[in-house]
Formats: structure tokens, C-alpha cells, sequence
């Protein structure tokens, strides 16, 4: 610890100066003698950050700018307090006692000058974290920690213009906080060692789970989630699928709590704008650049559920929002012709039709029938659809597997040239058959896989790069945003060349060199090696 910051300390005394030397030079300040938190910034994040820290019996300062946005902040705090009342997670008396421990404020250089920790959530602009560092640099004692909650901004840029950078890290929450297991605890180049590993064991008193990272732009899960969030907004503007089933691909498909759009409804569009643009300026390629409707949305202030409206209309459910109308019914088709070997997944389909009374024959005899190929992930089904002598009237059906084996969804692939109305039609047949279905637009990868591998391949490029290992990139993920299992042990178990083989497919049908299979997923997809061994 630099002896500096010991002699810059007004008005603290020589007795306690010594015993913080003595705590400090034992290297690691233990949760212990972090009594008082203070959290700038009471908007979603700050909010669930001070009512943790509260929770776990620390004193907390919650300040703001104005009485406005702290009341407003205080109310979604006390809100979140009385859900978990509600559930018999906390008693009134100690809902009580946690509110008790919290000083809502608007004066920050007097809430912070006693804190021993001070974490920043303030909006996501460089200038306004610079200039709140440089206050914090007076108004805190020398020995205080500094942490930011920045999602992607340079932690570094942040320390380098304080006085005391070895003082500062990242303490990266994800949403909502008081539920999500992960915290990121960032260091730049300057951060202590010590300081890193106090907010480390900080992390577990709360409850958490901390991964240590080096500053780099979106750290493990935003670098991850926010591509994969992109896309999916990019399959919605595109027309791939409706906003409904690009979700339902996501939960049905890959088991994950939440949607893409939803989730980016519950983030903040206008968090992952900010956060995107960071990573776009930092990495280029297009994996990044923010998606046009994604601006849009922004500009017209729908930001999701802190505005009321997002990908999704919170104040009228009912009513689809910005984008994506249901899909229209049809009467349920009087014939089906089956293409593909009727063994497995298919025989049950086949199944399902007979049993639902719809005829299964080998050539339609009218207009109010359906063609169904079995579809490949890495193929056209337009091509399938052309071999069976039908473009008019087919549809591809690929399944999705859940871990049980049984088909956990079915993805109804429908090429551009299939007849107006055949997605309707596809829709009535799967709601008669009892199968949960999305419809997608022939391109390779469908929903659910070109979600998915598009990720799998960022997973594989961090871990290529150095940043992280397998283990910490599936703990981040699953921690963080609650996947059943982590993006490279879904890559192993859903084969690395077969990952390979549709990234390929996309790839060669976008031009897109994000879909490139990174060097170190090809290397292992020869090698037949898995990356979670
Ligand atoms: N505040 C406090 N508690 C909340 C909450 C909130 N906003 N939302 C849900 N909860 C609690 C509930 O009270 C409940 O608690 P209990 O089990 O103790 O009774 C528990 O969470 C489960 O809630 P629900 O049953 O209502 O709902 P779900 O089972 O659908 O779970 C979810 C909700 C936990 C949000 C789940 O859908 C999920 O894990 N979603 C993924 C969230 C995610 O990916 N977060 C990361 C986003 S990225 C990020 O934050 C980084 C940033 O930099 C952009």
C-alpha cells in the first residue's frame, strides 16, 4: 500500500492512522472492517446494490443527485424489500432493520467522507464517472476503497485520474441484484492485489460469487451477452422471427430464465446501447455494432421496463410493442406429407399427426394440406423443399432436444418462397399436435442454434485471447445470467464440429466474418478435444 495515502489523511487520528496501517499492511482488509458502504447512484443497479449491503448488516449511505431521483430510488429499494417480505424471505422487523441502516442523501461529500467502501452506479458516461472520481478523491479518506459498477467502461481510464489508483477496482453486479449470484471484480493495471482480494471476500459475505478479471472491455458476461443480445434484435428486425418465438428459441431451446428480448427489456436498452458502443469502439467487426432497431427503440425512449415499454408493453400486455405481431391463425391443414426418415423425433412427429386425426399421405390431393421435411441447421430447407418437387407448400422442421431427450422445440423453418399463409398454417398444426414450436425464416442456424453457436464462438475467442478460462466463462454465464450450464459446455455437448459446420453455414450466408469459426474451436473440433474436458 503506498505509505502517500497514509500521510494524505485530514483529520484522522495518529491512533486510528496506525491501526489502518496495521490493517492495511496485513495486506487484505477482511469484509470484517468494511462497516460502511456508500452507493452513488440509485437507479436498477444501485438500488439492489445498497439493499444487499444493507441486508448483510453494513451501514449504507444511498445517495443521489437530487431528491427526486432518490426518492424514486428508495421506493424501488423498499419495494424489493417488501417482495421479499411477501415471500417470507424477511420479516417485517427486519425489513425494518434494514431500511434503518440506510441513509438516503443527496449531500455526497458529507455521506461519503466515513465510508470504508464507496461503489459507484451512476449513469454510463466516461465524463460523469471521471469528474464523481475526482470529487471522491477529496471528499473520501485516503484508506476508503473506490469501486465502480461501470458495465464496460475502462476501470483504468477511471483509476488513472484519481490520485490513489491503486485504491480502485470494479465490482461489477448484474441484474436484479439482490438475486444474481455473480460479482466481476475487475482490476486495472494499478489496482492493490490486496484491494482485489478484500473485494473478493467482500463478494462472498454478500452472498456472492466473485470472479477475479484484468480490465477489458464487457469483462466475461457483458463481452458475451451483449452479441448474443444484438443478434436477437437483429433477427427481430430482420423478420427472422416474431419477438415472441426469437424468446421462446432462447428458453424452449436452450433452457435459458429469460428471453433475449425480455432480458434486454429487464438490462435496459439504453444500458446495452451504452454497453455496445463500448465494445464496438474497443473491438470493431460487427458482432458489436448496435443493431438499428435496437437506436431507434432508444431514440424513442422505449427503454424497457424502468419506462414502461421496451421489446415488450408493460402497461398494455396485451398489445404487442415495438416490433412483431403474433402469428396469424389458420385452419389446422387436413393432410400432411412427411418427408424424412420417420425414425426418432420424426416417428413421434408422424405420431402426433395420426393421433391428432390429420391424414399423413404421400402426395397432397389440395390446397389445404402441408409439406414437412426434416430440417438441417447447416442446410437450406428451400433445397429439401425443391428436391420434394413443393417449394409452395413446405416447411422444414428441425428439433431442438432438451436435456431429456424428448423434443423440447420444435423449430418450423419456412424458406422465403413457401406460400403466403404457411407459417399460419404450420402454426394451427403445431398448437393441434400439442408441440412447442417457433417459426423462423430459412438461414442457417434457425433461432435457436445461430443464437446460440454465434455465442459459443465468442466464449471459445475469450478463451483463445487469454482473458478467461473455460471454467470462469461457464461460471460467468451461469451465475450471471442464469444458463443452465455454461456456453462451452454447451458447445461440448452439442459437438465442436457440428458447432463448426453451422457457424460455416452461416458464415457463408451472411459474408459475415463473426460467424468464422475461431481458430481454437476448429483446432479442437479436429482434435476431437473438449473445452470442459
Ligand atoms: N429484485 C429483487 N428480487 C427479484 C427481482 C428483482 N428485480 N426479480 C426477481 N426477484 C426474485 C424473486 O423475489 C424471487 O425470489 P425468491 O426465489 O427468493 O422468492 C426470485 O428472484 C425468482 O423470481 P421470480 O420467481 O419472480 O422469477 P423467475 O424465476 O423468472 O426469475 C430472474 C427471475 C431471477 C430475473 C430470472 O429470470 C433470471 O435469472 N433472468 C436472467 C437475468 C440476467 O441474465 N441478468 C443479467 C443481466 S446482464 C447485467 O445485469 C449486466 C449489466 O452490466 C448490463
Amino acid at each position: 500500500m503506498p505509505e502517500d495515502w497514509l500521510h494524505e489523511r485530514g483529520g484522522v487520528s495518529r491512533t486510528r492512522r496506525t491501526k489502518r496501517l496495521i490493517i492495511m499492511t496485513g495486506n487484505v482488509i477482511q469484509p470484517a472492517g468494511i462497516r460502511e458502504v456508500a452507493v452513488i447512484g440509485l437507479g436498477i443497479m444501485g438500488s439492489g446494490i445498497a439493499e444487499l449491503a444493507a441486508r448483510s448488516g453494513r451501514r449504507v449511505d444511498a445517495i443521489e443527485v437530487d431528491q427526486g431521483f432518490l426518492d424514486r430510488g428508495m421506493a424501488r429499494l423498499r419495494a424489493s424489500l417488501d417482495r421479499a417480505v411477501s415471500r417470507g424471505k424477511l420479516t417485517d422487523a427486519a425489513r425494518d432493520e434494514v431500511l434503518a441502516r440506510i441513509r438516503p442523501t443527496v449531500d455526497l461529500a458529507a455521506a461519503v467522507a466515513g465510508a470504508d467502501l464507496v461503489i459507484e452506479a451512476i449513469p454510463e458516461r466516461i465524463e460523469l464517472k471521471m469528474a464523481l472520481f475526482a470529487q471522491l478523491d477529496e471528499a473520501c479518506r485516503a484508506d476508503a476503497i473506490l469501486a465502480t459498477n461501470t458495465s464496460s467502461l475502462s476501470i483504468t481510464e477511471i483509476a488513472g485520474g484519481t490520485r490513489y489508483p491503486a485504491r480502485v477496482a470494479g465490482l461489477h453486479f448484474f441484474n436484479p441484484a439482490p438475486v444474481m449470484k455473480l460479482v466481476e471484480v475487475i482490476s486495472t493495471v494499478l489496482t492493490s492485489p490486496e484491494i482485489a482480494e478484500t473485494l473478493a471476500l467482500l463478494c462472498r459475505d454478500l452472498g456472492k460469487t466473485a470472479i477475479r478479471v484484468s480490465d477489458r472491455t464487457g469483462f466475461i458476461v457483458n463481452a458475451l451477452l451483449m452479441p448474443y443480445l444484438n443478434h436477437a434484435i437483429r433477427l427481430l428486425e430482420t423478420a427472422q422471427a416474431t419477438r415472441e418465438d426469437i424468446d421462446k428459441a432462447a428458453t424452449a431451446g436452450l433452457g435459458l430464465p429469460m428471453g433475449p428480448l425480455t432480458l434486454l427489456d429487464l438490462v435496459g436498452l439504453d444500458t446495452a446501447l451504452a454497453v455496445l458502443e463500448t465494445l464496438q469502439a474497443e473491438f470493431g467487426g460487427t458482432r458489436y455494432a448496435p443493431a438499428p432497431l435496437l437506436r431507434t427503440l432508444c431514440d424513442a425512449r422505449l427503454f424497457g421496463r424502468k419506462s414502461g415499454r421496451g421489446f415488450y408493453d408493460y402497461q398494455r400486455p396485451s398489445i404487442p410493442a415495438a416490433a412483431g405481431e403474433g402469428h396469424e391463425v389458420a385452419p389446422v391443414p387436413a393432410e400432411v406429407v412427411l418427408i424424412g426418415e420417420q425414425d426418432g423425433l420424426l416417428g413421434e412427429l408422424a405420431g402426433r399427426i395420426t393421433a391428432a386425426g390429420i391424414s399423413l399421405v404421400p402426395q397432397l390431393s389440395g390446397q389445404t394440406g402441408l409439406v414437412i421435411v426434416a430440417a438441417d441447421p447447416k442446410q437450406r430447407v428451400l433445397d429439401a423443399a425443391l428436391d420434394a418437387g413443393h417449394p409452395a407448400d413446405v416447411v422444414g422442421v428441425h428439433f431442438v432436444k432438451a436435456g431429456n431427450g424428448e423434443p423440447g422445440l420444435a423449430e418450423l423453418v419456412l424458406p422465403d418462397v413457401t406460400a403466403a399463409g404457411m407459417a399460419a398454417k404450420a402454426a394451427a398444426l403445431a398448437a393441434r399436435i400439442g408441440l412447442n414450436a417457433v417459426i423462423s425464416r430459412d438461414r442457417p442456424g434457425f433461432l435457436v442454434e445461430a443464437l446460440a453457436y454465434a455465442q459459443f464462438n465468442d466464449a471459445v475467442r475469450m478463451f483463445q485471447d487469454g482473458y478467461a478460462s473455460p471454467a470462469d466463462i461457464d461460471t460467468a454465464m451461469i451465475l450471471g445470467c442464469g444458463y443452465p450450464h455454461g456456453p462451452l459446455q454447451m458447445l461440448d455437448e452439442a459437438g465442436q464440429a457440428n458447432v463448426v459446420g453451422v457457424l460455416e453455414a452461416m458464415h457463408a450466408a451472411t459474408g459475415d466474418p463473426a460467424y468464422t469459426p475461431v481458430p481454437l474451436l476448429a483446432e479442437y473440433a479436429t482434435a476431437g478435444i473438449k473445452f470442459r474436458g
